[in-house]
């Protein structure tokens, strides 16, 4: 029986395949590669080109391999396009995940772990976030992902399906031996972006924003390396299978950084300057992310072997000083 991987050529789906398929599981990796990367794709995970949308094809993977459960990574992701482009966030990520749902229930698999993400918070009513604070969403990319969860848990009342949904905090970082990292095109994500100015491929950082009400001015987040999202995937699943109920985690290191300090370790790690030019507020971003994942922890038994920042930050410069353009 095969592990199916939704998205497995994306970031976090490339690096979760590579940690499932280290974890001696089968899997196969569908992907419409819009986004993602062949090349990102393990190359012992067998390879189906497949949009979710597209039930024909899902429905003949499914027929074509024994699956016993799903991880679901196909979904777009950029907050800013999401409020300019809310028709495509709703047809990828709800419609999308519509279809999928009615293929593994015709199917009988009845297993799936997926991305949300701390987007379906909105502005956090207190620090750290738990898994029970309100849900509301102020972008049109978290309100899509919350309707996802919305969606798997009356799929689950009707038809027996069980999930997992991850809320992600902040995801960085590369694969540590270094194959393979992230990639988006146009990358929009801080530390990716504070990279290319070492890298020669941007003159200076800009800092949204410095009169947040948070230590020095500007946004905290909390990174959280992609390698422990990966292993947080395989808890989830093999949670799934020992019969565990429905449940939502967040995923976090539970350590806020503000945007100033993330731009000093990637001075220090670099040994670049790194020019920073303050900016006016980037629309819709909270003061502070920071994530508690007690929960993730007590119920998953995950640990993150990644809490050190200058780690993250060490294993994201090593891909893509050698990979300046992506792949
Ligand atoms: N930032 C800058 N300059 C830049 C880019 C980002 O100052 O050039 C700041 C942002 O304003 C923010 C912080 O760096 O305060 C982190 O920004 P990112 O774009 O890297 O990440 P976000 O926190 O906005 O978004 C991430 C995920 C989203 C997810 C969100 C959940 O990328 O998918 O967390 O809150 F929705």
């Amino acid at each position: 029986m095969a592990i199916l991987v939704l998205g497995g050529a994306g970031y976090i789906g490339s690096h979760t395949v590579c940690e499932l398929i280290a974890a001696g599981r089968d899997v196969v990796v569908a992907d419409n590669l819009l986004t993602g990367f062949r090349e990102a794709v393990h190359p012992k995970a067998r390879f189906y080109q497949v949009d979710i949308r597209n039930k024909a094809e899902l429905d003949a993977l499914f027929e074509q391999e024994k699956i016993e459960g799903v991880i679901h990574f196909a979904a777009s992701s950029q907050v800013g396009e999401s409020m300019s482009n809310p028709l495509k966030y709703y047809d990828n990520n709800l419609c999308g995940t519509t279809v999928l749902l009615r293929s593994m229930v015709e199917h009988g698999v009845d297993k799936i772990v997926f991305s949300s993400t701390a987007a379906t918070y909105g502005e956090p009513e207190r620090i750290p976030i738990s898994e029970g604070d309100a849900t509301v969403p102020t972008n049109c990319y978290g309100e899509t992902k919350l309707a996802m969860e919305k969606l798997m848990s009356w799929t689950s009342r009707a038809h027996g399906l069980r999930y997992v949904a991850l809320r992600y905090f902040n995801a960085c970082g590369a694969h540590p031996d270094g194959h393979i990292g992230e990639a988006h095109n146009p990358e929009t994500h801080l530390i990716p972006l504070i990279l290319q100015v070492p890298n020669g491929q941007r003159a200076k950082i800009s800092i949204f924003g410095e009169d947040y009400p948070t230590k020095d001015g500007t946004c905290v987040r909390d990174y959280i390396h992609v390698n422990d999202l990966a292993q947080a995937h395989i808890l989830a699943l093999d949670y799934l299978m020992q019969g565990g109920e429905n449940n939502v985690f967040n995923l976090g290191n539970g350590v806020g950084f503000t945007v100033k300090e993330v731009i000093d370790v990637a001075r220090k790690v670099t040994g670049h300057p790194i020019p920073a030019e303050i900016c006016p507020r980037r629309a819709g971003d909270p003061a502070q992310l920071v994530a508690s994942s007690e929960k993730a922890r007590a119920v998953l038994g995950w640990k993150p072997q990644y809490a050190d920042l200058e780690t993250i930050v060490s294993t994201a410069w090593n891909w893509h000083k050698n990979h300046p353009n992506g792949y």
